[in-house]
């Protein structure tokens, strides 16, 4: 038997090794982790389990045979993270520079198909140059592979893919369908055609970061949700993400303990400017409502005009959408109206509370947006909040104009309770534009414009500049001084935690894509 084990042992020893010493300290320095280190930093120390240790290829061709390494470039398995059962795959770029070959995307597969069974997340730590160039068709049949466990996946367990290294070709659609995407500067990138074929089809001269960086995707296509300093945050944040969300889809986000206070923020009632057309940061706004320090914001970098997050409000797991006054005035266009729509529906998905901050002067306007579809990119925000059936509140803070009011969950949308602070103005359209086109004739037979100008500004403004006549509708449930919207928010998410609807019956929705 001792034999046997020093076998066995030497296995291990050798698994451990991946594609070799000299592999691992290239990879150093890169200033990469390795597969296992990665993997030891993210799950509770001594949880993880290894599945498909001694996995090798089966390939042949080009002398495959004789270069085989003990778990073929992925390392897979279980363990805890914060005491939470988590699936997890981190691909091994010191074998065969992590390629994805059959053997490599059946333990992929294995273990999705373990998490869904059991209902617990999955992490993908991606680190690979694409199909297993030897193997040719049967690793493209792997990527499919993956790509449709993780659709069927999708909205059943949170999927989480941290890219820290290449990530090319047909390997960026699986983080892609997952539900958060994180990058590491300077040692990742995701493309679908890489800088020498950019060249070759466009003539255009670009570096592997400027094309697919983490800066670039999280500021310029919103590919990636996170851009990370390093690997080491990239991991923090995984783990942080999880803490918000639920291990599957039939449960709801642990609440925290919480310790009831003072709810009363009174630098609420001074917060926004006096004149409506100032900005202010939403983020102050949120920072008072929520449990300190809980916010924690996705796609921070893409879209300012709108911020979206995960927070919690008495210990309760909330995800966050709000127009950002201090960015584009706040204005809805069409890729914040995706980004939101993107982050409504994983909430949805994962049974997270929903609480939207409206200050929107409404929609865009422009030859760029409507040219880039910002009828259809508006519409996905509509229809995820029309279709959310978690608990949904809206407070209007100052604006809420126009189809962007119906679209930022309104009440006529579904939302649970709608409030408006008294600086609230919900109004077809702003005085100023609204008093020039119904009061046109008026103004322009007046002897002095200006002044007949102003006159029907405040006019229109005095009747439609405040949430009154929105209250006296019941589109507005109640108005409320800013500083107790704390308060009622705690209360109002207790009420709202057994909420029950049900959709139309249907094979699924057809959200204008
Ligand atoms: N299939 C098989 N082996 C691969 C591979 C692939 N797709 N990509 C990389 N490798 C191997 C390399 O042969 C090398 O092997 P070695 O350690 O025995 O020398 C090792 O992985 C590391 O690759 P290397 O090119 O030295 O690393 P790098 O950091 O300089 O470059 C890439 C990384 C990903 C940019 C580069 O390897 C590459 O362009 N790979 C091919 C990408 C591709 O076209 N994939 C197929 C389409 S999806």
């Amino acid at each position: 038997m001792k034999n046997r084990i020093d076998i066995l042992q030497n296995k291990i020893v050798q698994a451990h090794l991946g594609g070799g010493q000299a592999r691992i300290d290239s990879q150093h320095k890169k200033g990469k982790l390795t597969a296992r280190e990665r993997i030891h930093f993210l799950m509770d120390e001594g949880s993880f389990e290894e599945i498909g240790m001694l996995v090798t290829h089966r390939s042949t061709d080009f002398g495959m045979e004789r270069e085989k390494y003990l778990g073929d470039g992925v390392v897979t398995g279980y363990g805890t993270i914060n005491g939470r059962l988590t699936y997890v795959f981190s691909q091994d770029f010191t074998v065969f520079g992590g390629s994805l070959s059959e053997t490599h995307a059946e333990k992929i597969c294995k273990i999705m198909d373990m998490a869904m069974k059991n209902g617990a997340p999955l992490i993908g730590l991606n680190d690979s140059g694409g199909a297993r160039i030897q193997e040719g068709v049967v690793s493209l049949g792997g990527y499919a592979d993956i790509f449709y466990k993780n659709v069927q996946a999708s909205g059943v367990i949170p999927q989480l893919s941290a890219i820290m290294g290449p990530c090319a070709g047909g390997a960026v659609y699986s983080p892609a369908i997952t539900d958060f995407i994180l990058m590491v500067e300077n040692t990742s990138y995701m493309f679908v055609t890489g800088p020498n074929v950019v060249k070759t089809v466009t003539h255009e001269e670009v570096s592997s970061e400027e094309l697919g960086g983490a800066t670039t995707h999280a500021t310029k296509s919103g590919v990636t949700h996170f851009a990370c300093a390093n690997e080491i945050e990239a991991i923090n944040y995984l783990k942080k993400l999880l803490s918000y969300v639920p291990q599957n889809c039939e449960e709801t986000p642990a609440n925290l303990p919480y310790e009831t206070g003072d709810e009363k923020r009174l630098s609420l009632d001074t917060l926004l400017p006096e004149i409506a057309s100032q900005p202010y940061d939403i983020r102050d706004v949120i920072a008072q409502i929520t449990d300190s320090d809980s916010f924690f914001e996705v796609h921070a970098a893409y879209a300012e005009n709108i911020v979206v997050g995960f927070a919690r409000l008495a210990g309760r797991s909330i995800g966050i959408v709000a127009n950002q006054p201090a960015y584009l005035a706040g204005v809805l266009d069409s890729n914040s109206s995706t980004k939101a729509a993107r982050f409504v529906r994983f909430c949805d998905c994962f049974n997270i509370p929903l609480l939207v901050l409206e200050d929107v002067p409404g929609f865009l306007p422009g030859t760029d947006q409507e040219w880039n579809g910002i009828i259809t990119n508006g519409a996905k925000l509509l229809y995820a909040f029309s279709e959310a059936t978690v608990p949904r509140i809206t407070v209007i803070t100052r604006k809420a104009y126009g189809g962007a009011y119906d679209v930022m969950n309104s009440k006529h949308i579904g939302a649970d309770m709608n409030y408006a602070w008294p600086s609230a103005e919900i109004a077809v359209m702003g005085a100023k534009g609204a008093a020039e086109i119904i009061f046109k004739k008026e103004i322009t037979a007046a002897e002095n414009q200006q002044e007949k100008w102003l006159e029907k500004e405040k006019l229109y403004s005095d009747i439609f500049a405040n949430p009154y006549r929105a209250a006296e509708r019941g589109f507005v449930d109640e108005v409320i001084e800013p500083s107790q919207t704390r308060i009622k928010l705690i209360k109002a998410f207790k009420m709202l935690e057994n909420k029950v609807v049900n959709n139309p019956r249907k094979k699924h929705g057809n959200i204008p894509l």
